[in-house]
């Protein structure tokens, strides 16, 4: 299966304070078949940044050959990638890594999905995908402040949608768990993508449902060579896996937070 080829930007738009949406099209989307996978992206064709960039796959569209990134422009890499215009090409290695596994799942009446700043976008396509199999999606979704709260309405259309500010700028005041709590959200499944201190505390509160934590580590090669990515699965063992190639998506308590 062929994992790397170019994409073309068929569309970039600035959607909140920092944050870009970009779609790209290309014969790599005919192997995205799993939500929660990732893109690892050459920014460049210079030497500088030399490594590629990590950026999970927010929506994929079929028919058209096309996939949406979202991303936050925070350092070198992701600042020259906002800078890119329609029509140029990427140099892309992807799909990445192993996503939510909902196709082989027996999955029950209602989902609780929780995100977290620039852990949302995956969750995008996981709660088409979700929905389109008669699950009941809850969409808990957490930000810094009012301006960098994006995608409200597109996961409002799936089902119902609370937005958290750690300021209280927007929505409800406080972190995705204060809401969880507050509304007293029933769910047969939690699945997460965010910072680990939020992944940390929701494990804690709800590890004893059936639980999917997404997780972000620093990668070298994005591929399972370099172990770059390595984290520990318990506290007393020397065990580790890779966050690249037998995550990003891990099931509850898999993994040492
Ligand atoms: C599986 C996975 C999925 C991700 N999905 C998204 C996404 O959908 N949207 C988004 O905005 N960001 C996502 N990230 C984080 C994104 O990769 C980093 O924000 C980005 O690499 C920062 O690069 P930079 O050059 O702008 O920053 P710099 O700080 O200059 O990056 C330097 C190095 O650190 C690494 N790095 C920096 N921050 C992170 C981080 N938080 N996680 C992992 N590596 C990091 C970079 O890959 C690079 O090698 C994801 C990370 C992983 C591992
Ligand atoms: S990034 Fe190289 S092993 Fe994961």
């Amino acid at each position: 299966m062929n994992k790397k080829g170019d994409m073309t930007i068929v569309s970039q738009r600035n959607i909140a304070k920092n944050i870009f949406e970009l779609t790209l099209k290309g014969d790599l989307v005919r192997n995205m078949n799993e939500p929660g996978q990732f893109v690892h992206v050459r920014v460049n064709n210079s030497y500088l940044p030399l490594l590629r960039r990590p950026i999970s796959i927010s929506s994929i569209n079929k028919e058209k050959n096309e996939c949406t990134l979202i991303y936050r422009a925070e350092g070198m890499g992701t600042e020259l990638l906002s800078k890119k215009m329609v029509g140029e090409t990427l140099d892309v290695l992807g799909p990445l890594g192993n996503g939510f596994k909902i196709k082989e799942m027996a999955l029950k009446k209602t989902a609780l999905l929780v995100g977290g700043g620039i852990g949302v976008p995956p969750l995008y396509q996981l709660s088409k995908e979700l929905k389109a199999k008669g699950i009941n999606v809850i969409h808990v979704l957490g930000f810094q402040d009012r301006e960098t709260v994006f995608y409200e309405s597109e996961f409002a259309e799936l089902g119902t949608t609370h937005i958290a500010t750690a300021d209280g700028s927007y929505g409800e005041k406080g972190f995705v768990t204060d809401v969880i709590r507050k509304y007293n959200l029933d769910f047969d499944h939690l699945f997460s993508c965010g910072p680990t201190m939020m992944l940390k505390a929701l494990q804690e509160e709800h590890g004893h449902k059936d639980v999917y934590l997404s997780l972000e580590e620093r990668m070298g090669c994005g591929i399972g060579a370099c172990f770059a990515c390595v984290c520990r699965v318990s506290e007393n063992s020397t065990d580790y896996k890779k966050v690249c190639s037998d995550g990003p998506v891990f099931k509850g308590g898999e993994i040492l937070l």
